[in-house]
């Protein structure tokens, strides 16, 4: 997410890649505890983040171009991955292929919630090489010139290499092939445009696809920020454009980037409540399952990811932009 807030401080690099350890007492921690990953200097808005196959978080911040990496415990350090020179900011994030991540920059003003269209890239991230100790980890993907801007990021399909892409400006969401830069205008409806009751000026913010199985109906859900809203809608794999009508599943709260849990229902960041929800798509049901609107355990947090290691199966990293009252951090919430 992207709040009204002046941007302060660019984050500084800590220390060198630890190896990883993870405490095996975390099953013994009750649902709901919030614990800090790592906390970023006062005034870091943080974005987004996705998680390795071999547990370690990426996370991407909007008050400097920069991508860090941390481990999935309590107080990380946060490695300075690499800093996008020439940008202002660093949005959505996602793993296509195994650890291969792609990322999004532009230039973004947090302050006036404004961005310049033309301005908007996609980066491939290679922690294979990284981990292999290249210093070429990072190339460009292609220039995104359509966009007002770009926020979530989702897979749409590992094997055509096709990412979906939100602009919340533009109230769109289009498709990038990153294998050949080809990319279009795919969904474009009345939920993915910023409207009523307008609790910010942003449209279709996260972006991600879910199919049961290889037999049932592919969805994409995305969250609209400015319209409170999580809706889903049918799709053809193919080409990522609409295959049937979009239903709001959550309606009434500020919602943020999302994702699923092993049964499908979709873990939502909701920014305005200080909250992870967990929402049944199917019964429109959903149940609290961390942080409360008077806390700032979760202060605005604006993304969700859950652990890969085995005994993360129950632990979500949680990303807060910290709603001008906490810095922005990495949180590990038990669920
Ligand atoms: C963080 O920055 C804000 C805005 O500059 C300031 O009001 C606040 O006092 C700072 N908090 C801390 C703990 O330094
Ligand atoms: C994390 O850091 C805090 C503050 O320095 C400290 O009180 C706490 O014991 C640390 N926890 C762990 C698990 O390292
Ligand atoms: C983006 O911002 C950077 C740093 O402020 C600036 O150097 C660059 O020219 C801007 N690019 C565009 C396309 O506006
Ligand atoms: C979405 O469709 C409307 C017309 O239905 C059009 O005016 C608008 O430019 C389209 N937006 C994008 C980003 O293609
Ligand atoms: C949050 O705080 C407000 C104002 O103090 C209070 O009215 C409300 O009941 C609180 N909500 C919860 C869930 O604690």
């Amino acid at each position: 997410m992207f709040v009204l807030r002046a941007a302060l401080l660019l984050s500084s690099a800590i220390s060198c890649v630890l190896a990883i350890s993870v405490p095996n007492e975390r099953r013994a921690i009750a649902a709901g505890t919030v614990q800090t990953v790592h906390s970023f200097p006062n005034g870091t808005i943080m974005e987004n983040l996705a998680i390795r196959s071999n547990g370690q978080i990426l996370a991407t911040i909007i008050t400097a171009p920069n991508l860090y990496l941390l481990d999935p415990k309590v107080n990380s350090t946060a490695t300075l991955l690499h800093s996008f020179t020439g940008y202002q900011v660093v949005f959505g994030i996602t793993e296509l292929k195994d650890d291969q991540f792609y990322v999004v920059t532009g230039n973004a003003t947090v302050a006036t919630m404004t961005s310049v269209q033309g301005s908007w890239v996609a980066w491939r991230v290679d922690m294979n090489a990284y981990s292999r100790g290249s210093k070429n980890f990072v190339s460009m993907v292609a220039h995104l010139p359509g966009p007002k801007m770009v926020n979530g990021i989702g897979v749409l399909s590992k094997d055509a290499g096709l990412l979906y892409l939100a602009d919340p400006f533009g109230g769109a969401i289009s498709v990038l092939n990153v294998n050949n830069g080809h990319q279009y205008v795919a969904i474009n409806n009345s939920y993915t445009v910023a409207g009523p009751p307008f609790t910010t000026p942003l449209g279709a913010n996260g972006v991600h696809v879910y199919q049961a199985n290889s037999r049932a109906t592919p969805y994409v859900y995305w969250s609209n920020t400015a319209q409170s809203i999580l809706v889903r809608m049918p799709i053809h794999l193919s080409d990522g454009t609409p295959a049937g009508n979009p239903e709001v599943i959550l309606s009434g709260f500020e919602t943020d980037d999302f994702t699923f849990d092993s049964q499908g229902n979709v873990l939502q960041a909701v920014m305005g409540s200080n909250s992870i929800f967990r929402i049944n798509p199917n019964t429109k049901k959903f149940t609290v399952v961390g942080g409360s609107v008077n806390s700032t355990d979760l202060a605005a947090p604006s993304a969700i990811q859950i652990g890969r290691l085995d005994n993360d199966k129950n632990v979500a990293f949680v990303t807060l932009n910290g709603g001008g009252k906490v810095p922005g951090a990495v949180k590990m919430l038990n669920m």
